[in-house]
């Protein structure tokens, strides 16, 4: 079978060929989390407004989600409108709820071929209507999917997630459903909205910026890190798999030697 990324495998073996990054299959992050940053930079960058930033960032979701798929990555977690972007202007708000619905009808056919499942973390509830039946149409559409599961970060925050579990977690002892000497990290990530999703391996951060920004903070406590420069809008599969490549080349200690 012809494989699609031959130019990607064995490279470093080949004596005369570029250095490239070689990504070792069986060594695939299982769990991929992304923080799509710079949408308006790089529009400012080509005197556009920011909103072109954003809907040229949306077209490059599916690419990396296929670019993903097809290595075997089984979640990808995409960072894509945190509880702190509301602050932004009503405008650029309004623009980026109107996404998913212009995203899904436009994408939902070749997400289904590949088999990919759509999720959603947040909160659920501030969310305009016509975004969210946008969001629940599609996982709908996709729940019987078994392929990568693709999980939108949307009206997410890590520390609101952490201050709702421990509410969740002390009316469940309250009720009596749940037993404190039963805590542990294991309980405890199960009242995380990510509940039964393995933490990410990976966590890429484009446009430069090196923080976290309130995502996934209990769940990327031992995840490896890789930030680019590039604005999300013009990240590639090539520099997705630059990133696969130096995740495959990191030693994963957890603590130990
Ligand atoms: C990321 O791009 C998209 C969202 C946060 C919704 P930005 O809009 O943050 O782009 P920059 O960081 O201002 O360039
Ligand atoms: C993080 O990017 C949120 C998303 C990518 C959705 P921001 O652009 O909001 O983060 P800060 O404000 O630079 O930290
Ligand atoms: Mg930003």
């Amino acid at each position: 079978m012809l494989n699609p990324f031959k130019k990607w495998l064995g490279n470093l073996e080949k004596k005369d060929a570029p250095i490239s990054p070689s990504i070792d299959l069986a060594n695939v992050p299982t769990h991929v989390a992304i923080i799509m940053d710079g949408n308006g930079r790089w529009a400012k960058q080509r005197g556009l407004p920011r909103v072109a930033g954003h809907h040229s960032g949306m077209k490059n979701v599916k690419k990396i989600t296929i670019a993903a798929n097809d290595i075997g990555v089984k979640v990808l977690t995409m960072y894509a409108f945190s509880t702190e972007n509301w602050k932004r202007p009503k405008e650029e708000v309004e623009f980026l709820m109107k996404l998913p619905q212009e995203f899904f009808p436009m994408e939902i056919a070749e997400l289904v071929e590949k088999n990919v499942r759509i999720r959603m973390t947040g909160w659920k509830e501030s969310l305009p209507d016509h975004t969210l039946s946008a969001i629940e149409d599609a996982i709908e559409r996709t729940k019987h999917n078994t392929g990568l599961i693709l999980n939108f970060a949307l009206n997410y925050g890590g520390r609101k997630e952490i201050l709702a579990g421990i509410q969740d977690m002390v009316q469940d002892v309250q009720a009596g459903t749940f037993h404190m000497e039963d805590l542990d990290e294991e309980t405890f990530s199960s009242y995380m909205l990510t509940e039964d999703l393995p933490d990410p391996d990976l966590l890429i951060r484009t446009s430069g910026e090196l923080r976290l920004s309130n995502f996934l903070l209990w769940q990327l406590a031992y995840s490896e890190l890789w930030f680019t420069d590039a604005y999300w809008p013009e990240f590639t599969e090539d520099i997705f798999y630059q990133a696969i490549a130096e995740y495959q080349r990191r030693a994963r200690r957890y603590g130990g030697i």
